[in-house]
């Protein structure tokens, strides 16, 4: 098996993690979860959406936040935007990285953000020559790369075509996304070998999601296939409230596990981790989705009670 001898790590729990919220978090919730994230390593911490506050409202203070958190040297805050809207809001932001976000499927693209694939991506050109003349750098995520909640199965080659317009618009990197964690490692590989063929592999990541366990298993059959930066969400937070059905990202706490166990380097944390999502789930009141992370807190609760 070859893998790579380093990944990096974009955390997304404060943006996927928390969208999908019912309660609203407050603020400073945020602002100390993007806050402790910051300090285990992680080189990219995604910190909010502007996007409509009517359609997304948990992400109504991503301007607060942004300007409430401190920002670690070396660490990347990318926040996503929809349109050159969104784009105007952000750069109040301080921002050095915006992320778009376009679909494999029609229609989640039209559930999502109530456009076309064709008329997102004009869109997205327009976000992505404005964001050239600022000298920023701009991410894009593919949606429903390995199925769709309204469409199911979606055409790896729509993905690839998808992908090379993307990068043809000036995005450094662009993230596959199986928003509603329906692959599997074999369906992964196809798809990632398809779009390797209009962009290489340097410049795609995996953003799984878990909603059938895959998630672990398609990272490491996609980073057999050369990718080398992986989305995770701490605790495994996480899901679109346009994908019903879907659950959280992989967790953060157990990618870093499996990546220490196969030698390979993150320069991440994992204890670190792991107390930022005890935080972020003692605030939300309700148990991690990662399994890492239960493992851990009964090896510490063993050794209170030993001590
Ligand atoms: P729309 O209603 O078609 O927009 O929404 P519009 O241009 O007709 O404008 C309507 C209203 O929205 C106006 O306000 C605009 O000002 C406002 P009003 O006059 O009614 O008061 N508006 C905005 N406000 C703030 N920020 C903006 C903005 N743009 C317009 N940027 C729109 C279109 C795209 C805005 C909407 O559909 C939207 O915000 N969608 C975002 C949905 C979202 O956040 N989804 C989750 C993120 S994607 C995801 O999770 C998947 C991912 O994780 C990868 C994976 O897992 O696959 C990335
Ligand atoms: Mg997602």
């Amino acid at each position: 098996m070859l893998l790579p001898k380093r990944v990096k790590i974009v955390e997304v729990g404060p943006r996927d993690g928390l969208q999908n919220e019912a309660e609203i978090v407050p603020t400073q919730v945020k602002i100390e979860l993007i806050n402790r994230l910051s300090k285990t390593g992680l080189a990219a911490i995604e910190g909010g959406s502007f996007v409509s506050p009517k359609w997304m409202p948990q992400m109504a203070d991503s301007l607060q936040v942004m300007h409430g958190i401190k920002r670690h040297p070396g660490v990347c805050y990318p926040v996503l935007v929809p349109n050159l809207q969104g784009l105007h809001a952000a750069l109040q932001a301080d921002i050095d990285e915006v992320s778009i976000f376009a679909s494999a499927s029609e229609s989640f693209s039209r559930k999502n953000i109530n456009c076309s694939i064709a008329q997102s991506l004009d869109r997205y050109a327009e976000v992505c020559s404005e964001a050239q003349k600022l000298n920023l750098r701009v991410r894009a995520y593919i949606s429903c790369t390995l199925g769709c909640p309204y469409e199911g199965t979606v055409d790896p080659q729509n993905v690839a075509w998808l992908a090379g317009r993307l990068v043809e618009l000036g995005c450094y990197e662009v993230s596959l996304g199986d928003t509603i964690g329906v692959g599997t490692p074999g369906k992964a590989q196809e798809m990632v070998d398809c779009v390797a063929e209009k962009v290489q592999h340097e410049r795609l990541a995996a953003h799984f999601h878990d909603t059938y366990g895959q998630a672990l298993a398609n990272i490491l059959a996609v980073m057999e296939r050369g990718i080398t930066v992986i989305d995770s969400s701490v605790s495994g937070l996480g899901g679109c409230p346009f994908a019903p059905g879907a659950t959280g990202n992989v967790a953060t706490e157990d990618l870093l596990y499996m990546l220490k166990g196969l030698g390979i380097e993150t320069g991440v944390d994992l204890q670190g981790v792991a107390a930022a999502g005890r935080f972020i789930t003692e605030s939300l009141g309700r148990p991690s989705g990662s399994r890492v992370a239960h493992a851990l807190a009964g090896q510490l609760e063993k050794s209170r009670t030993c001590a």
